[in-house]
């Protein structure tokens, strides 16, 4: 079987690395290509090589755009290298703007695509990618949802034939990975600022919807800067640019700013934490994982489960709360609660494999 993986930005790195190491015990013929989307060594050639992830065998470097620039660059780019190498399933994965281009260039000839991560709603259509996983769907073959609640949506937009619930390729990575660290535990260092005998909060924010708003944003950086305990922020390149063009001051107060951290030192550095801030989607799933409290600056998540019990909760402006109510929220203690295992059992890669497999003279036929 001839599989041609499209990634580009960082979250799909982490889930390339489950389906890549799936593959590298098969005979299966599988090729990556990298659309360069993230370009940045530390979103990027870190991942690859801290998640020992093959070299991608093609590299687009497409780089940045609006929407419609990057989106449509990545496609006409893709064009020639699907024709050449006409595989059997080109395999895109979550949301971005790269999945979206990789499943058009596919469905528009005639190459059978898989859509990992499928499913996921958050039901808010100004963001884009709201937009790129609906569309995505419905262009793909076969949807391989991570979870019973994705597998829902997609029946309920009548794509219940094509689903396949696989389990999350990220849970394989996240407890991966988690197991290496503590068992390297000796040897692990925190970023100068944290104290680890000391607690702190670990804290991302990139999503276009709080960066690119002058207010929204130097709210929610006053609000991480006024919290009691000191907070690590791994920056996004999209948040400091922000900052920078809207003269908002990152580093001040209890707020201290690093740049991205390889995967490895991202486990590590919320295993150390007392809880997780941020409005990334991978990192609220990670938290979970990693029985850490999740405070979600958004309005909606389209990982409902991590809601449960407590263990993750939304805070969509934390203005509203009053000045109080919003340390005691994100310095919540662990709900007692168990939180079960809607995301799988750490095995969804072999299983993508097998529905490829499984589904190959199907989806040919069409
Ligand atoms: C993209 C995805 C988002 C995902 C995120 C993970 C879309 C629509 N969004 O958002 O779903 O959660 O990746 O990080 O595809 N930039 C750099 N260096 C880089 C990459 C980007 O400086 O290596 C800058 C760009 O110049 C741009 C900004 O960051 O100004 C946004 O980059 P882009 O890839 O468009 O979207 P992300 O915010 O990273």
């Amino acid at each position: 079987m001839k599989v041609m993986s499209v990634v580009g930005a960082r979250p799909q790195f982490v889930k390339l690395a489950a389906v890549a190491a799936a593959f590298g015990n098969m005979e299966h013929d599988h090729t990556i290509v990298h659309t360069g989307q993230h370009y940045d060594a530390d979103l990027s050639d870190v991942f690859f090589t801290g998640l020992s992830i093959p070299e991608p065998h093609v590299h687009l470097g497409v780089g940045s755009g609006t929407h419609g620039v990057q989106t449509g660059t990545i496609l006409a780019a893709l064009d020639p290298v699907i024709a050449a190498a006409h595989p059997e399933w080109v395999l895109v994965y979550g949301d971005t703007n790269s999945t979206l281009a990789g499943a058009l260039s596919a469905a528009k000839q005639h190459i059978p695509v898989a859509h990992l991560e499928a499913g996921l709603r958050s039901f808010n259509r100004r963001m884009p990618e709201e937009h790129n996983r609906v569309l995505t769907d419905h262009a793909a073959d076969l949807l391989l949802a991570p979870t019973e609640e994705a597998v829902h949506h997609l029946a309920a937009e009548g794509l219940a034939d094509r689903a396949v619930l696989t389990g999350d390729v990220m849970v394989d990575v996240c407890l991966r990975i988690r197991d290496k660290v503590l068992r390297d535990k000796a040897t692990a260092v925190l970023p100068a600022f944290l104290n680890p005998q000391e607690p702190y909060l670990f804290a991302t924010l990139h999503r276009a919807e709080n960066t690119d708003h002058p207010d929204r944003l130097a709210a929610l950086v006053d609000a991480l800067a006024s919290l009691p305990v000191p907070v690590a922020l791994a920056a996004h390149p999209r948040l400091l640019a922000r900052a920078e063009d809207f003269g908002i001051k990152l580093d001040h107060g209890s707020l201290h700013i690093s740049r991205p951290l390889p995967y490895a030192e991202l486990i590590r550095t919320v295993l150390g934490s007392r809880g997780v801030i941020t409005d990334s989607g991978g990192l609220q799933k990670e938290a979970f994982l990693l029985e850490r409290v999740c405070t979600t600056l958004r309005t909606e998540t389209e990982w409902p489960e991590t809601l449960r019990g407590g263990w993750n909760t939304l805070v969509p402006d934390p203005r509203e709360l009053g000045s109080r109510a919003w340390p005691d929220i994100v310095l919540r203690p662990a709900p007692k609660s168990s939180r079960g295992m809607p995301y799988g059992d750490g095995k969804a890669a072999p299983r993508v494999v097998r529905a490829l497999e499984d589904h190959m003279s199907g989806s040919q036929a069409r």
